[in-house]
């Protein structure tokens, strides 16, 4: 192992929370650097229309990433996803002759009709928690959510939100963005102030926090008008279902990919508490957990999305009611 890996890997599994901070915000300032270029390049080419933009700014589409070392671990996905498939309404499905990119385009919609219908159709203001470059708040608005709602990006990394707000001004001007500096582990939500209608969600950054302090899920219920909560996170592995492939899939099948799931994140320092600490929530009757869809899609079958959809104890939330975990 090299010196260099060697800091590295102190660095992610430090358990002083600042060292821990400042190595993911290390890594995401460089890889949204990347994306930012390559919207810069992109735009210089003449565009301007968001879905294009939005889709040549993705990792596997558009012109390559100019540092080789991004370029490496997104050929390496792509090649796992060939090898090992990938998890759809409930199956494992084998790549074969398809372009694997077509699975990039069916798991955002996938995930964002989930939401969207979550969220219902009073959503006035959709909050994303470690929302990076703001590609699902585009999603979203690609994909049907409200015209007039308000898209905020809560967001660590200064490049992060920079672009949001750059990729908003350019392809979309008339949508409501907003951008607000955000930290997993001193959450502030003082900017969203007025008591608009709020569904927030989280995709892929809880993930980033080997243990999300409870003053998460309370300083979320405090925002004024707070009304449902979604996690797209790879936690699938910290509770036992087997109901969640469809029959004729096998129980061994299932058993694998929760081992694959939990090496990968135990081997990352990702996060191990969010399901333990919602279920202790809602056992206390603070929310009410309405869904829970155990690996509901993933890209790398390793790191599989699991859906964990909450809200107040004392409102009743919409959407379909399904538990995979009860
Ligand atoms: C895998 S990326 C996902 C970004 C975005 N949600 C998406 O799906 O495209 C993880 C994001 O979490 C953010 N993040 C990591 N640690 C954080 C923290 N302590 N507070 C807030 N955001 C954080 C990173 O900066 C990065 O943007």
């Amino acid at each position: 192992m090299t010196q260099e890996r060697r800091q590295e890997d102190s660095a992610a599994f430090s358990t002083d929370t600042g060292t821990r901070r400042s190595f993911v915000e290390g890594q995401y300032e460089h890889l949204w650097q990347g994306v930012s270029d390559k919207f810069d390049r992109v735009v210089s080419q003449g565009e301007s229309d968001l879905s294009r933009v939005h889709l040549f700014m993705r990792r596997n589409f558009g012109p390559d990433f100019e540092d080789e070392m991004l370029r490496e671990k997104y050929a390496q996905h792509e090649r796992k996803i060939a090898e090992t498939g990938y998890i759809l309404d409930r199956q494992l499905i084998r790549v074969s002759d398809l372009d694997p990119r077509v699975v990039t385009l069916l798991t955002d919609s996938v995930k964002m009709r989930e939401m969207i219908s979550m969220f219902g159709s009073g959503a006035k203001r959709i909050v994303e928690l470690g929302s990076g470059w703001g590609k699902n708040l585009f999603n979203l608005y690609k994909f049907g959510a409200r015209l007039d709602a308000e898209y905020w990006g809560f967001e660590l990394t200064r490049t992060g939100r920079e672009l949001m707000e750059r990729v908003g001004t350019t392809c979309a001007p008339e949508m409501t963005v907003r951008s607000s500096a955000f930290d997993y582990y001193n959450a502030d939500f003082s900017a969203l102030d007025g008591d608009a209608e709020t569904c927030v969600f989280t995709h892929h950054s809880i993930e980033q926090i080997p243990e999300v302090p409870a003053t998460l899920i309370d300083r979320i219920l405090e925002i004024p008008g707070f009304r449902v909560c979604m996690h797209m996170e790879p936690v699938g592995f910290q509770f036992a279902s087997d109901k969640w492939l469809d029959a004729p899939a096998g129980k061994d099948l299932m058993k694998r990919i929760d081992t694959e799931n939990r090496r990968f994140a135990e081997k990352r320092n990702q996060n191990a508490n969010l399901y333990a600490l919602l279920r202790r929530y809602e056992a206390e009757g603070r929310i009410r957990i309405t869904s829970v869809k155990k690996y509901f899609t993933s890209h790398l079958l390793a790191n599989a999305t699991t859906v964990i959809t909450w809200g107040p104890a004392t409102k009743t939330a919409g959407g379909e009611f399904r538990r995979d975990d009860l």
